[in-house]
């Protein structure tokens, strides 16, 4: 193939060279577009805009894969753990049993919140968003590590916040959901393994198949490429602004419910399905209905349009769980009577709507004890190491610049401004 395509406009003709990603994929860069030709591009909602060159997560929608730098998530899912799994995204090989052992420690070690944090935490209403308080604590820890917030940070500074972030994110929303219980937080426990020492924080729970079923969520959770929160992770990244901003605007894009804030509409949705008789029936109608804004949550996907390969791994996982834990879930059979459904409508088949990561994972969350609202903030400790390891790439990459979008203007052109008197 040519390494270079031919755009044609008007009497011009340009070269946009190719360039070809090492899964074959293809992109034509358009960097010298409108030096050349004074011609922008535009991409509602990014769906055919490349915004990097990574090496973190490869995705094919069409074909149901997910591989972290190289590895498919089914072999993650069933061997690896959560912290081997970040380790793999943040330093782009799986780590030796010296170097695991190492990371593991470092995670532990950071067993405490500054105390103005703790307050921080501790002072907002029971009733808050998790997924606000979350937000809310990340960007206050800049407050107390001021030799963070340079605009170069060093390999040492990154491995340094690597595992810090890591730690006290998690302890963040333990304390968190303690506290709007008023129950008194429980310290973390360094002898333990993240996803046991997370349960251990919220319930006093370290069963080892608990934990193991957790990190399977976290592990499912960990990165998909250039999505909503990660390129808003790049985006506020790219200004040099410091990492507990830049993770915390990932947070914020992630509350939506058209991303991970989805996962708690899905819940939501099937209690009242349950509520109303358990008939999936008016949901489908209503989410086929141009005229209602409601969306059959959990359903769709932006990239996958044949099945999301999480969704699969975690709709066996849930069965597996909810047997395990001893729960009869009217909301799993509501969940795949609703799935069955749909996928034999012609509205959800012609558009390649399939249920993604978040159909179940809520289901498991519930099982697990974990409140409706604080699903979102599960997705959140899942994401981290996905987005720590956007950033890293982002601010290793010598041709980064800062993202600055172009736009078409379709407002007033110019006009004299008119004292009030005259108007
Ligand atoms: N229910 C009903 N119709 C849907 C749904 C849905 N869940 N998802 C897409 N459609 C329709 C949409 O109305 C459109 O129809 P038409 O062609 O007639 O206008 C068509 O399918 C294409 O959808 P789109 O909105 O252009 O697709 P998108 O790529 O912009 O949006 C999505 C992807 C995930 C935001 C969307 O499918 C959605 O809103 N799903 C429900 C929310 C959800 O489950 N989000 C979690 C995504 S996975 C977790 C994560 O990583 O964030």
């Amino acid at each position: 193939m040519a390494n270079n395509a031919k755009l044609d406009l008007g009497d011009k003709t340009i070269d946009l060279p190719i360039i070809e990603g090492s899964e074959g994929e293809k992109a034509l860069d358009i960097s010298k577009l409108r030096g050349e030709t004074g011609f922008i591009t535009l991409d509602n909602g990014f769906v055919n805009t490349g915004s990097c060159q990574s090496a973190i997560t490869f995705l094919n929608g069409e074909k149901g894969i997910l591989r972290y730098r190289g590895y498919p998530i089914e072999q993650l899912a069933e061997s690896s753990n959560f912290l081997e799994v970040s380790w793999l995204l943040f330093y782009g090989e799986l780590p030796t049993a010296a170097e695991l052992e190492s990371f593991t420690k470092k995670v532990a070690s950071f067993n405490t919140l500054p105390e103005g944090i703790e307050k921080i935490v501790d002072t907002f209403p029971k009733t808050a968003h998790p997924m606000g308080v979350l937000s809310s604590a990340t960007v206050a820890l800049s407050a107390y590590y001021e030799n963070h917030l340079g605009p170069q940070p060093t390999d040492a500074d990154k491995d340094e916040l690597f595992a810090q972030l890591m730690a006290q994110l998690k302890l963040i929303v333990a304390r968190f959901y303690r506290k709007s219980l008023g129950l008194a937080p429980i310290a973390s426990d360094p002898s333990l393994s993240y996803s046991a020492d997370f349960l251990n924080m919220m319930f006093e729970n370290t069963d080892a198949d608990v934990a193991k079923a957790l990190d399977v969520l976290l592990i499912l959770h960990a990165d998909h490429e250039q999505n909503c929160s990660a390129s808003t992770v790049r985006v506020v990244g790219s200004s040099h602004a410091n990492v507990f901003t830049t993770i915390s605007g990932g947070i914020d894009a992630l509350w939506g419910q058209l991303h991970g804030g989805a996962n708690q509409a899905v819940l939501e949705m099937l209690e009242q399905i349950k509520n109303e008789g358990g008939n999936a029936s008016s949901a489908l109608a209503k989410a086929k209905d141009k005229e209602d804004p409601f969306k059959l949550m959990g359903f769709g996907h932006r990239v996958y349009k044949n099945f999301d390969p999480r969704a699969k791994i975690i709709k066996v996982a849930c069965d597996k769980v909810l047997e395990k834990l001893n729960v009869n879930d009217p909301l799993l059979e509501i969940a795949k009577g609703l799935e069955a459904e749909a996928l034999q409508d012609d509205y959800f088949v012609a558009r390649k709507l399939y249920p993604n990561v978040d159909f179940y994972s809520g289901i498991i969350y519930k099982a697990l004890g974990i409140p409706t609202n604080m699903f979102t903030a599960m997705f959140v400790l899942g994401r981290l190491p996905g987005w720590l390891s956007q950033w890293k790439e982002l601010r290793e990459d010598p041709s980064a610049k800062i993202c600055r979008p172009r736009q078409i203007y379709i407002g007033q052109t110019e006009r004299n401004y008119k004292k009030i008197e005259d108007r």
